[in-house]
């Protein structure tokens, strides 16, 4: 297998003040120790709740990728203002522009971009499905969506979705993911083998085994991170989407920013 893919990050906050740069870099870190946590299963809300869970689904295995999310300090040189290599790719306010119609941001090719911004009314993010790093789109968050913790001015954290699991979710878009429920109880579903087809998505906060899935005796994976629960009670990718996201990985290789 491959070694640890350490992925850079830059995250962007088109809306924020440059006076509030050392509460954004610090709010943008949160944010990065939960997908470090998520992606490769160290997450302690998995270890607590699946155990539990389990018996529900005897067909599902939980997976992780061996990835390492870290926001970026080898800079690109013409962003404006300027950010020195060795300080954290954190924008913040001045590429507003940039920003307002469009997702994808070439300055930043090849890095994982993250953008917080106004992404719609009643919208967490959203997110390309299997994106392009040498493109450079971007995954969208909105305020309230990113990170965890007291966050900054215009970027606090709103219950129930102020755990960083929006970002989890919208990633596992990026790197290929449908939702569980994709297609409801027709066709290839999410294509995942190891995910229960259901007819719809589950909102709030569910019991493990209390929703039914399409297959009699099957139970909906409602505590997977690509269906829509509260983030509360998401703390899971499976194997199967595990093996996907690394298929996605090995197309865009060569495309990260070195
Ligand atoms: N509705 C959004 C999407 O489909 C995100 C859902 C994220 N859910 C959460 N608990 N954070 O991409
Ligand atoms: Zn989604
Ligand atoms: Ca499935």
């Amino acid at each position: 297998r491959r070694a640890t893919l350490y992925i850079p990050v830059a995250v962007h906050f088109p809306t924020g003040s440059e006076s509030d740069r050392s509460c954004l870099e610090a709010h943008a870190q949160t944010q990065i120790d939960v997908i470090n946590a998520d992606y490769t299963k160290t997450n302690a809300d998995h270890a607590s709740n699946w155990a539990a869970a389990q018996s529900h689904y005897p067909n599902t295995t939980p997976g992780s990728v061996d990835v390492k999310f870290c926001i970026a300090t080898k800079n690109h040189p013409t962003v404006s203002p300027a950010i020195a290599d060795g300080n954290l790719a954190v924008t913040i306010g001045s590429q507003s522009g940039s920003y307002a119609s469009t997702d994808v941001n070439t300055t930043w090719a090849g890095y994982m971009n993250f953008v917080i911004k106004n992404a719609g009314d009643g919208i967490l993010g959203y997110s390309p499905l299997g994106g392009s790093i040498s493109g450079g789109q971007c995954v969208v968050m909105n305020f309230g969506s990113y990170g965890t913790g007291s966050g900054c001015t215009g970027f606090v954290p709103q219950a129930p979705y102020n755990l960083g699991r929006t970002v989890t979710h919208e990633l596992g878009h990026f790197y290929n993911l449908d939702h569980t429920f994709n297609g409801g109880c027709t066709g290839p579903n999410d294509n995942v083998a190891d995910t229960p087809a259901v007819a719809n998505a589950t909102y709030g906060t569910p019991a493990p085994g209390s929703v039914a899935g399409c297959v009699a005796g099957e139970k909906a994976l409602t505590m997977n991170y690509m269906d829509y629960v509260n983030d509360s009670h998401m703390y899971m990718f499976s194997a199967g989407q595990a093996t996907r996201m690394e298929a996605y990985f090995a197309t865009v290789a060569s495309d990260w920013k070195q």
